[in-house]
Parts: structure tokens; sequence; C-alpha cells
């Protein structure tokens, strides 16, 4: 091993383990530090396990998490999937309810409200995209916002974007917590997001931009660009090159190349593209972002696959056992003898 190879890795176990934001800043080199979202993402949930398990022990309800799955889409029921088997892994009960695709709106409303009134179920996520015939919105805004654990209820949007989260998106929470556990410092930095997406992209920008004074503990204080569909493409090398961070959801292959990189940038890709390897005669998954180019510019990146995916189930983990804690509390004070 060369000498800058032992430093990397060296470099790579500090920033991790110990979260060092000054090492992190003096340690310019050439390849970029891979943020490992999937190691990550263990860590996450053995911490939230032990959470769990000191929660059931004080007497407390045990988490329950429960999918709403319409449709036979395979990208979707792999998801839901994933989550079930990661609510497992941490000690949260978890159940799927399937609905075939031409399932009314209404029908589905039912449901939601029926989980929403089961004191028993403290989480509840409609698996998205849904059919053509649906209303993502109403759907979402459906959700009782204190079981909805994705976020995307128009109420936890709102708080968010006033700095007093109720649940934050899980997946602007797994930015937020790489962001934090690699060390990255985000005050007062340039940060550019492209993609506007309700789900993704806004939720990201706002928590980026979010006060962290007045109480707000998460706040993380950067200067926040907004580049989207109408931002023309000769123009966004100019916002990208002048970022700290780079946050990617657009879903567009190699949108980000290393051109439109600043020299040490923090590159954070949310894409997921399914895309034809001719040399491999298969489909891969890969993000916005050209990797293997801008790894050498950058001095963080996220893989895709590998990179944010699985921190946002962890988040939706994390999430689950808030919904839990938010719901008791409530029981707990409407209860209280005054
Ligand atoms: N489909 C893709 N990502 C998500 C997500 O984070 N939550 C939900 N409900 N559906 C999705």
């Amino acid at each position: 091993m060369n000498y800058s190879r032992l430093h990397l890795k060296i470099f790579n176990t500090l920033s991790h383990s110990s979260h060092n934001r000054r090492f992190s800043k003096q340690c310019s080199l050439a390849a970029a530090y891979v943020i490992n979202g999937k190691q990550i993402a263990k860590e996450v949930q053995v911490e939230l396990k032990a959470e769990i398990d000191q929660w059931k022990e004080e007497g407390n309800i045990v988490p329950h998490l429960t999918a709403v799955l319409v449709g036979n889409d395979p990208g979707s029921k792999l998801y839901v999937k994933n989550k079930m088997k990661a609510a497992k892994s941490v000690g949260i009960t978890s159940a799927v309810i399937e609905k075939p695709h031409q399932t009314s709106q209404a029908e589905l409303l039912d449901v939601v409200a029926m989980l929403n009134a089961e004191p028993s179920i403290n989480a509840v996520l409609v698996q998205l995209p849904l059919p053509k015939h649906m209303n993502e919105r109403t759907v979402c805004d459906a959700v009782h916002p204190d079981k909805d654990v994705d976020g995307f209820h128009m109420s936890n949007i709102g708080k968010l974007c006033l700095d007093v989260p109720n649940l934050i998106p899980a997946t602007a929470f797994a930015v937020w917590e790489l962001l934090k556990r690699s060390g990255i410092d985000t005050f007062g930095k340039n940060a550019v997001v492209c993609g506007r997406s309700k789900n993704i992209g806004m939720p990201v920008a706002a928590l980026l931009h979010s006060d962290g004074d007045n109480g707000f503990k998460m706040g993380m204080d950067a200067t926040v660009t907004t580049c989207h569909r109408y931002t023309p493409a000769k123009n966004l090398p100019e916002f990208t090159k002048n970022a700290d961070i780079i946050i990617v959801a657009v879903g567009s292959p190699n949108l980000i190349t290393a051109d439109m990189v600043k020299e040490g940038a923090t590159v954070i890709d949310v894409g997921i593209n399914r895309i034809w390897d001719a040399k491999q005669e298969r489909y891969r998954l890969v993000g916005d972002v050209d990797f293997e180019g801008v790894s050498k510019k950058a001095s963080f990146i996220t893989p895709v696959p590998g990179g944010v995916g699985p921190m946002t189930v962890a988040m939706l983990m994390k999430n689950t056992l808030q919904a839990a804690k938010i719901q008791t509390k409530k029981k707990r004070e409407k209860t209280a003898i005054h």
C-alpha cells in the first residue's frame, strides 16, 4: 500500500468512526472518500434497535408499521420487502396490505382511514408511485400526520419549512444523517440541489437551509440553490461549480460530470436509474452522477447503489419509532388528570 492510499484508509476509518470534522477538512486527497450508505445504515439500525429495546422495556407499545402496496410494480414490491426486512431487524412489527391495480381511490382512502383509526398501528406508508387514476397528493394527505413516516403529508412538509418538523421525509433525513455522520460541515456553505420533487428535492433543500438558531437542532444553515427542469442545461454548471455540496435527485444518468464539480466538493447522489449495460449484457442501477469521473474531483461522494437508498430505509425506521413516541406522548397528555 502506498503512502497516500494508507492515508486515505486511515482517513476513511477516522472520519467514519469519529465524525471528525476538523480531520475531514484538513485532508484533501485526489480520490473522493466514498460514503458507505449501506454500512452507515447498518450502524443506524443497530443503534435504533437498542433504543427500541429500551423503549419496549419501559413498557411502551411495540412500534408497528403498515405499508400499503397498490398494483404489481416489481420495483415497489422490492422496496416494500426491504422496508419490512429492516423493520424486523430493529424490532418493529410490520404488515403489508396489498391492493390490486384497479382499486379505486375511494377504496384506498378507506384503507388509510382504517389504519389511521387503529391505535396499535403507529406508522402508515402508501408506496409510490400509485396507479395513474389516483391523485398521490390526496392519498398522502389522507395519512394521519402523526403516522406519516414518509413525511409527505402537507402539514409535515409545512412544519419542515417552518423549522419545527414533526416527521421529516425519510430521504431528506437520510441525506442529513449521511452528511452529519461523515463530518461534512454545512454551516454557511453553498449547496445546490438538482431536482425539486415534492418528496425529495424540495424537502432536502428545506432541510439544508433550515435555521439552526431558535432551537432547531438539525438546522443546516447552508445557502441553497435549487435547479430544476427549467434551469437551462447550459447554465447548470455555473451553479454546480460554485457548490460545496451538490445533492442530485433528478433521475437522469450522468447528469453531473467532473467538469461541473468544484475540487473538494461533496456530492450526494439520490438518483436511481436502471440502465442496460451492453458490456455486461444486463441491467444495472446507476445514479445521476458520473461516479467514476466525479470521484476523482470531489472529496466525498455517495455511490449508487449503496448510498442514500439504504439510509432512506433506516430513517424510515427511525421515523416509525418517532411516530410511536409522538402518539404515546399525545395519549398521555390526553389522559393526564389536570
Ligand atoms: N417510492 C419510492 N420512494 C418512496 C418513498 O420513500 N416512500 C414511498 N411511500 N414510496 C416511495
